[in-house]
């Protein structure tokens, strides 16, 4: 269920610690991919040993240790990779130094530079958790939308009959799920995606192509897969790996795309577009033999490819359809998304501009057909793939 999600898994220093022991197992088993973190008292109560054993991972206690993965920043590498850092049990220490922005240790640092979500499991004596400025340090993390579960009333491990215990393992990992698994609410739907960019031959070995990874369609193909859709994704060639559970057309050229997008256009209820399609081909291309090195110049002359896009506002039934198209500019990029949109016939336009390319996270607007602009900061495509998706159904 819970398959290709990475957790950062933060284990602080309650006597709740061994109750960690039960939730890391059970996100094994749901498939999550989990790397725990756990602060230097933690280690006190439980053996890093045993995380390490349950998680299957390096259990990672120091960011200096040289017994670190091996990514190219550790730490940031796994805190960009995290769909959801859990912290549980979480102390009162962990919550003052988050919400004072305090990272002094690999997992304050590591939750600290995640985009991710946060789930917090506090667990303490019940005066520590009625203190004022642990409410108030509460508080700030709840505005920052840290995902708070417990703690929960019971016996405590001084005695004490009250608040303070750490919720069950269980209902964490239930919270968990519903952090990491949307909502259905795209069942019944077919969505056909397409991404990367395209490459038009020159000869047999050369072509022409573009910066575009694929990341942002395979993201939004994900995406649409976990909120229930039936998915299709057109891909130009990229490094990605094949999705699960998503029909792939692997295609080349601009021409190929249009033809896979064709095939798969009827049985549609949202075409979003966010492959970089080639704008030029060569108008002739040597198709058995490759150009020859020489010391002249040598021309290569292009013609426009086919607009796919436009092809498909032409089609019957265009308008049961949601067409979503990408705008990548790199000048008056809402003016010119706009221009875009009218000319083909979009519900929606995706405006970014190149620094987008090839990395994690995308900074993007959102223009409906009133011209309506919504602005998004910098965020993980996976999580930009759901706010599109969300405006997607909006539509219907
Ligand atoms: C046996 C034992 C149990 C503890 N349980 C808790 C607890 O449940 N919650 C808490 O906030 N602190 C608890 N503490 C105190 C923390 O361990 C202490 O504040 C520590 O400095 C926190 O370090 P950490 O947040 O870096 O793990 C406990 C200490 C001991 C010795």
């Amino acid at each position: 269920m819970l398959k290709s999600k990475t957790i950062i898994f933060g284990v602080s220093s309650s006597i709740a610690a061994y109750k960690a022991c039960e939730l890391v197992s059970r996100l094994k088993k749901l498939e999550a991919e989990v790397w725990v973190t756990m602060t230097e008292e933690a280690t006190k109560l439980v053996t890093p040993l045993t995380f390490r054993t349950l998680s299957g991972n390096p259990v990672i206690t120091d960011l200096f240790s040289p017994e670190l993965p091996h990514l190219p920043v550790p730490h940031i590498s796994l805190a960009k990779m995290a769909a959801l850092v859990i912290i549980a049990p979480c102390t009162a220490n962990i919550i003052g130094k988050l919400a004072g922005g305090i990272a002094d240790d690999a997992l304050t640092t590591m939750t600290l530079a995640s985009n991710a979500k946060k789930l917090v499991a506090p667990a303490m004596n019940s005066e520590m958790w009625r203190n004022p400025m642990v409410s108030e340090n509460v508080k700030k993390l709840k505005e920052l939308n840290y995902e708070f579960i417990g703690p929960e009333e019971g016996k405590l491990a001084c005695g004490d009959e009250d608040i303070g215990r750490m919720s069950e393992p269980e209902e964490i990992v239930n919270k968990a799920i519903n952090l990491l698994v949307p909502e259905q609410d795209l069942k019944g739907k077919h969505v056909l995606v397409t991404a990367g960019g395209t490459r038009e031959a020159i000869d047999p070995v050369r072509y022409i192509s573009n910066r575009s990874s694929g990341k942002m369609g395979y993201a939004i193909a994900r995406a649409a897969r976990e909120r229930g859709a039936t998915v299709t994704l057109v891909s130009g060639p990229t490094n990605l790996d094949r999705p699960l559970d998503i029909r792939l057309i692997k295609v080349e050229s601009a021409g190929g795309m249009l033809e896979a997008v064709l095939d798969y256009y009827n049985n549609a209820h949202a075409i979003i577009m966010a492959a970089a399609v080639s704008d030029f081909a060569p108008r002739k291309r040597n198709k058995k033999s490759k150009i020859k090195k020489k010391k002249e110049d040598i021309r290569i002359e292009l013609k426009p490819t086919e607009d796919i896009l436009k092809t498909i506002a032409r089609q019957k039934g265009r308008k049961k359809r949601i067409l979503v198209g990408f705008a990548l500019e790199t000048e008056d990029l809402i003016e010119n998304a706009k221009k875009k949109m009218k000319e083909k016939d979009l519900d929606l336009i995706i405006a970014n501009d190149d620094s987008n390319f090839e990395g994690n996270a995308i900074k993007f607007s959102i223009v409906d057909r009133n011209g309506k602009v919504e602005d998004y900061s910098q965020q993980p495509k996976d999580q930009a793939a759901h706010i599109i998706l969300d405006r997607v159904k909006d539509l219907g």
